[in-house]
């Protein structure tokens, strides 16, 4: 890959809280100042990269027409969030040419994909290499670069175990699609040797990292349980999670020579520099743009205009 691709990922991206196409979330597409920030983001060209599809339909936690369900995605304090989404998406069929319309939009947006380890290596693999067939149809030129990510943030002992299996998946999309773009998505449950093989796998980019499962932020012995135990506890994002997340990216940095996007935890201005200032290629942030709309309008003006 030219390194004057990495050009369209901008300095600051916005990571999911844009849902499955990148032009917003319902129910905060009812809501004033996260519109204004979804047209910033189209005005400055920032990088979207999607929510999570899977395959096919996956029914996870929370089912946006369906408020019972809403109480798998909470406040915590500090600009803080705990989900348990739990990847509900209509599958890649209907994500990718709903992509390919905000791509004619004019947004700059990335697929995220989640292969769904849990059915099996190889099964997980001859899907994903399915979806990004799927992919390369709706988007002809448009599909560049993907996200693949292998941190789903329900339980530390499920992500730790799926190293194997991500540089298996890694691998078989490096040889099919030797010119794509590849962006690993990783957890903070993953040992940097992770990282370090998938370097040599030849994975583009690395974007550390998703949310934190709910009991390694909040320890089960000083504190109540996860309000969403029962959904497998959750997982943790914005202000509670910046600490542990600075100090993995701090970690990662000279482990790694890949672009790296450092993200997670991200409250504000301040929080941003303080990844760059680290050695990042770019920062993301997801819960800011849902809980901080004017704040993340300010960062996205300021670094991607
Ligand atoms: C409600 C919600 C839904 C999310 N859904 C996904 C997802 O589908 N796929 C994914 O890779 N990350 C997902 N994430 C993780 C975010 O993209 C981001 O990596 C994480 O929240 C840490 O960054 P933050 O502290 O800036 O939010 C989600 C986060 C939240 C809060």
């Amino acid at each position: 890959m030219n390194p004057s691709e990495y050009k369209k990922i901008s300095p600051v991206v916005i990571s999911t809280a844009l849902g499955q196409a990148g032009r917003g979330i319902f129910p905060y597409t009812l809501l004033s100042g996260y519109r204004r920030l979804l047209r910033a983001v189209r005005e400055t060209g920032t990088t979207v990269f999607t929510k999570s599809a899977t395959r096919f339909t996956r029914r996870g936690n929370f089912i946006p027409t369906n408020p019972l369900t809403w109480r798998y995605i909470r406040r915590l304090p500090d600009l803080g969030m705990l989900n348990a989404y739990g990847l509900t998406n209509h599958g890649v069929a209907v994500c990718a040419p709903e992509i390919r319309r905000s791509e004619a939009l004019g947004l700059n947006v990335i697929p995220n994909f989640y292969p769904e380890f849990i059915k099996g290596t190889a099964t997980a693999i001859r899907e994903t290499l399915e979806a990004l067939e799927i992919y390369r149809q709706a988007l002809g030129p448009h599909f560049w670069a993907l996200e693949l990510n292998y941190s789903c943030p329900n339980s530390a002992e499920e992500i730790a175990k799926n190293v194997d299996q991500g540089l298996q998946c890694s691998q078989a999309v490096r040889r099919q699609y030797p010119d794509l773009f590849l962006i690993a998505k990783i957890s903070f449950c993953h040992p940097y040797e992770f990282s370090q093989e998938l370097e040599k796998i030849g994975v583009n980019a690395l974007h550390a990292i998703n949310t934190i499962p709910y009991d390694l932020i909040f320890p089960p012995d000083h504190y109540p349980r996860s309000p969403l135990w029962e959904a497998g506890g959750g997982g943790v994002s914005g202000g509670p999670a910046w600490a542990a997340a600075l100090n993995y990216n701090r970690g990662l940095r000279p482990k790694v020579k890949l672009f790296l996007i450092m993200g997670c935890g991200v409250r504000n201005r301040e929080d941003v520099k303080r990844y760059f200032d680290l050695g990042a290629d770019a920062v993301s942030f997801c819960t800011m743009a849902l809980r901080d709309w004017r704040e993340a309008e300010t960062i996205i003006r300021t670094y991607n205009e």
